[in-house]
C-alpha cells in the first residue's frame, strides 16, 4: 500500500503530519510500539496531559482542522458543543473508520502503516472531550487494518498509554475496534451509532446532534480517521503551523490526503498541502494513460458532482470546490477518460446507491432504485421521451433537505452534473 503513498514527493515531518512517519521508517509500516516511540510517538499525548482539556479544545479550533470525512465541519467547533465539567458524566469518542465511499482508500492506509498514531489520536481527542470509552467503527473488509489496530490497543493498554490513569494523570480511556458489516449507511455518523448500539442502521433525526445525545444517548463525537490523525501534531507543534501547511494555497488549514483512480499512470495516495489542485494531482499519477484524454472528474469519491478539466486548476478545498458546484468530499479524485460511457458510469454509481439505501425514509428506498431504473434504459438505448426532464426533478426531489439524511442527495450528485455537462450522452439513449 505505501508504495502507492507519496510517490514523486518527499514526506518530511515537518510539512507532513500525516505520512512523515512512514517515509521516515523507509516507507514501511510502522507495527510497534517502540517504532513509533522513536518516531515521537506519544509525545504529543504527553503533552496534551499537561494542558487542560479547554485549552486543547481551543488549539484544535484555532488550528482550522475541518473534518475530513466529507463535510468539512471544523472540528474544534464540533468539540466545544460536547458538554464540560465534572456533572457532564460519561461520554464517548467515535472514529469513523468504515470508509465505503466508493474510490476512497485514504482511511485504510493511515489504519494499516500507521496503527499508532491513531491510537494515540484517539486518547488525546477523548482527554480533549472528556471520554471515558471510544470506538473504532471499522469497515468490516479492513482486515488488516483491524488485526494492526487490535495489536497496537493491546500494546499501549501494556505500555500504560490505554486503561486506568494514563501515564500517572489520572484520565482514564479504554478503546475497542467494532468491525462493521458492510452497509455504507453505517458512514453516516447517527446510523453508525444505532449500529455500535446493536440497533437498525438508519439515520437519526437531527436534533439532538451526537454532541448532545449520541451512543447510549450520552454525548458524542464523531470524527474521521484522518481528521484525528492530525491532532497529535497540532499539539506538538502549534495552530500557527498547522495553518502554515497550506501555504497559501488555501484559507483552509492543514494538509490532506488527495488520491487519484480511474485509467492514469500511476495511480495513488500524496498527503499534500491542502488547496492543492487536481492538476499537480494529475502530474504526480504520472497523467492519462496512452491513447486517453481526460473525459471529467469527480473531486472526492461517489456522492459528488463531476467536474470538468476547465476546474483542474481549482484550489481542492471545501469552500472553492463548492463554489464551482461540486463537494471536495474525500478528496480522492476518480478519472473519466474519454473512452468511458459516461451514461454507463453514473449507471454504475447508481446500482451501488440504490443498493445501499437503508429503507428508512420512502424518498431514498422508493426514489433511487427508479432513478436506476431509468438510468438503466437510457444507457441500453432504452429510455423514453421524457426522461431525462423526469430525472432532472428526480434530483431536485432526492436534493437536499427531502430524504432524511445525505445518503440520496449525494447519491443524485454524479447524475445531476453528469446530466448537466454530457446532456447529449443521456439523448443518444432516448428511442426516438
Ligand atoms: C451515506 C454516508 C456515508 C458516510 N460515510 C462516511 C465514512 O465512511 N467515513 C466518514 O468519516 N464519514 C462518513 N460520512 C460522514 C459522517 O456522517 C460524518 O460527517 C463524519 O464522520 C464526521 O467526521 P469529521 O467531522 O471528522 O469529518 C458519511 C455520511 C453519509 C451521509
Amino acid at each position: 500500500m505505501s508504495s502507492a503513498l507519496n510517490r514523486g514527493i518527499e514526506a518530511r515531518r515537518e510539512t507532513h503530519p500525516l505520512t512523515w512517519r512512514i517515509a521516515a521508517a523507509g516507507g514501511e509500516a510502522v507495527q510497534t510500539l517502540s517504532a513509533y516511540e522513536a518516531l515521537e510517538g506519544f509525545a504529543a499525548l504527553k503533552k496534551a496531559l499537561t494542558m487542560s482539556p479547554e485549552d486543547i479544545q481551543k488549539l484544535v479550533k484555532e488550528s482550522g482542522l475541518r473534518g475530513r470525512g466529507g463535510a468539512g465541519f471544523p472540528t474544534g467547533i464540533k468539540w466545544s458543543l460536547i458538554p464540560m465539567g465534572p456533572e457532564s458524566g460519561s461520554k464517548y469518542l467515535i472514529c469513523n473508520a468504515d470508509e465505503m465511499e466508493p474510490g476512497t482508500f485514504k482511511d485504510r492506509l493511515l489504519m494499516e502503516e500507521l496503527p499508532f498514531q491513531l491510537v494515540e489520536s484517539m486518547v488525546l481527542a477523548a482527554y480533549a472531550i472528556g471520554a471515558q470509552t471510544g470506538y473504532i467503527f471499522l469497515r468490516g473488509e479492513y482486515i488488516l487494518a483491524a488485526q494492526r489496530l487490535k495489536a497496537a490497543i493491546q500494546a499501549a493498554e501494556k505500555a500504560g498509554y490505554l486503561g486506568k490513569n494514563i501515564a500517572g494523570s489520572g484520565f482514564s480511556f479504554e478503546l475497542r475496534v467494532h468491525e462493521g458489516a458492510g452497509r455504507y449507511i453505517c458512514g453516516e455518523e447517527t446510523a453508525l451509532i444505532n449500529c455500535l448500539e446493536g440497533r437498525r442502521a438508519n439515520p437519526r433525526t437531527k436534533p439532538p446532534f451526537p454532541q448532545q445525545a449520541g451512543a447510549w444517548g450520552r454525548p458524542t463525537i464523531v470524527n474521521n480517521v484522518e481528521t484525528l490523525c492530525n491532532v497529535p501534531d497540532i499539539v506538538l507543534r502549534g495552530a500557527a503551523w498547522f495553518k502554515n501547511l497550506a501555504q497559501g494555497k488555501s484559507a483552509d488549514a492543514g494538509t490532506k490526503l488527495y488520491g487519484v483512480s480511474g485509467r492514469v499512470n500511476h495511480p495513488g495516495l500524496w498527503e499534500l498541502p491542502i488547496g492543492s489542485t487536481a492538476e499537480e494531482l494529475m502530474a504526480l499519477a504520472g497523467g492519462m494513460q496512452d491513447g486517453l484524454a481526460l473525459m471529467t472528474w469527480l473531486p472526492g469519491g461517489a456522492s459528488t458532482d463531476f467536474l470538468m478539466s476547465e476546474h483542474l486548476k481549482l484550489a481542492l478545498d471545501y469552500d472553492t470546490i463548492a463554489k464551482a458546484g461540486s463537494r471536495m468530499g474525500t478528496g480522492l479524485i476518480m478519472v473519466v477518460d474519454d473512452q468511458q460511457d459516461i451514461v454507463k458510469v453514473v449507471r454504475n454509481l447508481m446500482v451501488f446507491m440504490a443498493r445501499e439505501s437503508c429503507g428508512w425514509c420512502t424518498p431514498c428506498r422508493e426514489g433511487l432504485p427508479w432513478t436506476l431504473k431509468v438510468v438503466d434504459a437510457i444507457s441500453q438505448g432504452k429510455g423514453a421521451r421524457g426522461d431525462i426532464d423526469w430525472l432532472k426533478e428526480m434530483t431536485r426531489w432526492l436534493g437536499p433537505g427531502r430524504p432524511f439524511c445525505a445518503h440520496a442527495p449525494g447519491a443524485m450528485e454524479p447524475l445531476q452534473s453528469a446530466i448537466k455537462y454530457f446532456k447529449g450522452e443521456f439523448e443518444k439513449g432516448i428511442r426516438s
